[in-house]
């Protein structure tokens, strides 16, 4: 059992079925890490809804009107007042500004839905599917200043099926990254406690 958990915050914009899965991960026995904050520039993400029902802490500040330091400034700051460590992104659906991504180097980290370096920014499924792809699947990676382009920490692979839609195939890669962005984050932190202690 891991003495000190690791304290994350989430961003999310929307539904946060992503969250979901980090959050009910992290009540299972030996999780190295625990959700402290589910912050959100969309006062009306759903996922809020959730995690105030779970008992989580929940910050959110509509980035409408203001400019983009100023916005991750505050949401740096509830990052902060609520002691976490890390920032996992998680359907956050803003660019971070370059000296915000960079002052949470290493500890800031987001779930891609591509096999990256495939597919980077939008529409992800529709264009694997129409390069005819055998697969897509979605990526767990560092966070740096260019878009979807950090260090890979783990992969999961989904076989496009014939007739495949970009919803039905978005359906399967929610259910695989509802697998992979847990263990990936509690293989991380788990291995940076270890190196810092
Ligand atoms: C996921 O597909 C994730 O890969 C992408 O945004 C989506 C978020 O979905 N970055 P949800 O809000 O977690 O359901």
């Amino acid at each position: 059992m891991p003495e000190h958990k690791a304290k994350v915050a989430i961003f999310i914009s929307g539904g946060g079925t992503n969250m979901a899965a980090l959050l009910y991960a992290s009540r299972l026995p030996d999780c190295p890490y625990e959700i402290v904050l589910v912050a959100s520039n969309n006062p009306d993400a759903g996922g809020l809804e959730l995690a105030e029902a779970e008992g989580i802490a929940t910050f959110a500040q509509s980035h409408k009107g203001m400019e983009r330091a100023d916005h991750d400034a505050v949401m740096e700051r509830a990052v902060l007042d609520a002691g976490a460590e890390y920032i996992v992104l998680a359907g956050y659906m803003r660019i971070l500004s370059k000296v915000f991504v960079t002052r949470w180097a290493g500890r800031i980290i987001n779930i891609h839905p591509s096999l990256l370096p495939k597919y980077k920014g939008l529409d992800t499924h529709t264009r694997a599917i129409e390069a005819g792809d055998s697969h897509g699947g979605a990526t767990v990676h560092l966070v740096t200043p260019e878009l979807d382009s950090g260090a890979i920490m783990e992969q999961v692979k989904v076989a496009i099926m014939p007739g495949d839609t970009p919803d039905s195939l978005a359906e399967r890669v929610k259910l695989a990254e509802h697998q992979l962005y847990p263990r990936a984050l509690a293989a991380y932190v788990a291995r940076h406690a270890r190196v810092s202690a």
